[in-house]
């Protein structure tokens, strides 16, 4: 164990109960959305509940380095002084995004709409995951982009500009993807569209509309119009399913326990783990409907509940892809056999969530079996602690410290640092349960 593992592991022991009323921060697809939208727009926006995570955070010092103007105002208040659409300036240094995903496909249909260059890379994580997804349809709408491996790894230089409204038939639901090639189709003349093989997450198209972006969206096709007065906002942005994910299972999988998380998104393109959770029997509502920057929000309570194992495929997997190492501890310990399939998207996440997820579980007694596209799990009473390692991947370390509250003995996660990238203050609310 290298000493920086030793000093950064969170180790649990099991709990007779979870009971807790509580909030997770915001949401960190629509925290990148509204970090990018408010700098090209005109005029300057307010936004809530901004994610201050790692990934959020460099999506931030990315525009900033492109010469717009931010403030923090308060505790996820921040104030952004869009430049509109052809306001940004040349970047002095390479643009850095750390471990987002999110931030570097979504700021490439950004920089791709540009006449400056352009270098943005990351960390180890992300200079091998594919780049080639985005890099392809912004090459056909005219922008130059240079990688690794003919541009499908970064460090990625662009050069953009001038470019050309697409059709692209994306053969991946990906919401990255997606948002890439309409940021860069609000810099092209005429309507660019996507068409995904099933939904993504759509709060670009959401937001954009918000804007005031000409936006059409019919079922896994959406189109924006090129060109458009986006006009700054005031926005909330609701609490993040994906973390809310968390302590709806650790409630659910833990004996006689309640948790009620409040203000969370309930984006119907994001509640497949409630859907899969309910499908396996647990007892979960959702009260208090109502929207935040066009999105529904909703207070979540989850009780501890008998489960059975699931099929989980098809157009279900992108509503839960994130969700997958958790449901995979909720799984764990069901009654039968769950089977995720239709989930290769998971290899290439930030760690490969396919093996990361089974070497770990096993280690906690988990009985998996892998398959090219997903895994199946055989329930088993109980997990056991165990020394888990998180390699890197933040949803992989709060995965195995949420097995850890009822699994027999203690459990330990080792290099949990990068938990920041999503959820900062994950430890303190496990700990006020
Ligand atoms: C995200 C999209 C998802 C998800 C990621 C966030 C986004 O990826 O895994 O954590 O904010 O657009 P893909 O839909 O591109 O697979």
């Amino acid at each position: 164990m290298t000493e920086v593992e030793q000093l950064e592991k969170i180790t649990v022991t099991p709990r007779k109960n979870l009971l807790g009323d509580i909030t997770v921060p915001g949401d960190k697809s629509i925290s990148h959305r509204a970090a990018i939208l408010s700098s090209i727009a005109n005029g300057t926006s307010i936004i809530k509940g901004f994610l201050e995570s790692e990934d959020c955070l460099n999506t931030l010092r990315a525009f900033e380095h492109m010469g717009v103007s931010i403030n923090k105002l308060d505790a996820g208040v921040y104030s952004i002084y869009g430049v509109g659409l052809d306001g940004l300036s040349e970047p002095g240094d390479v643009i850095d995004v750390g471990n987002s995903g999110t931030a570097i496909r979504l700021l490439c249909g950004v920089l791709a709409g540009q006449r400056f260059y352009s270098v943005i890379t990351g960390d180890e994580s992300i200079r091998r995951r594919p780049m080639g997804r985005v890099v392809n349809p912004l090459r056909e709408m005219g922008a130059q982009i240079m990688g690794r491996e003919n541009g499908d790894k970064a460090p990625l230089s662009i050069y953009g500009g001038g470019l050309r409204p697409i059709r692209h038939r994306s053969s991946i639901a990906s919401a990255q993807v997606k948002s890439a090639i309409l940021l860069a189709g609000l810099f092209a003349d005429g309507e660019t569209a996507v068409i995904e093989p099933a939904l993504s997450r759509n709060h670009t198209e959401l937001m954009l509309q918000a804007f005031g972006a000409d936006v059409r969206a019919r079922g896994a096709e959406v189109s924006v119009v090129g060109r458009p007065n986006l006009k700054a906002q005031q926005m909330t942005v609701p609490g993040d399913i994906s973390s809310a994910a968390y302590f709806i299972t650790a409630a659910v999988i833990t004996p006689s326990s309640q948790i009620t998380i409040r203000n969370v998104g309930i984006n119907p393109t994001r509640t497949g783990i409630l859907d899969v959770l309910r499908m396996m029997g647990a007892d979960i509502s959702v009260d208090n409907i109502r929207s935040e920057a066009g999105e529904p929000t909703a207070d979540i309570t989850a009780k501890s509940s008998r489960l059975c194992g699931v099929n989980i495929a098809g157009d279900l997997v992108p509503r839960l892809i994130d969700e997958v190492p958790i449901l995979s501890v909720a799984a764990a310990v069901a009654d039968g056999v769950t089977i995720i399939a239709d989930a290769e998207e998971l290899r290439v996440k930030e760690t490969d969530r396919i093996s990361t997820v089974i070497s770990e579980l096993t280690k906690m007694g988990a009985d998996i079996e892998e398959m090219p596209d997903g895994m199946i799990i055989h329930g088993v009473p109980k997990l056991k602690g165990a020394v888990c390692a998180s390699h890197g991947d933040h949803r992989i370390a709060m995965s195995c410290l949420i097995a850890g509250l009822s699994a027999e003995g203690e459990t330990t996660v080792l290099d949990t640092k990068n938990i920041a990238t999503s959820f900062p203050g994950f430890a303190d609310i496990l700990d006020s349960l």
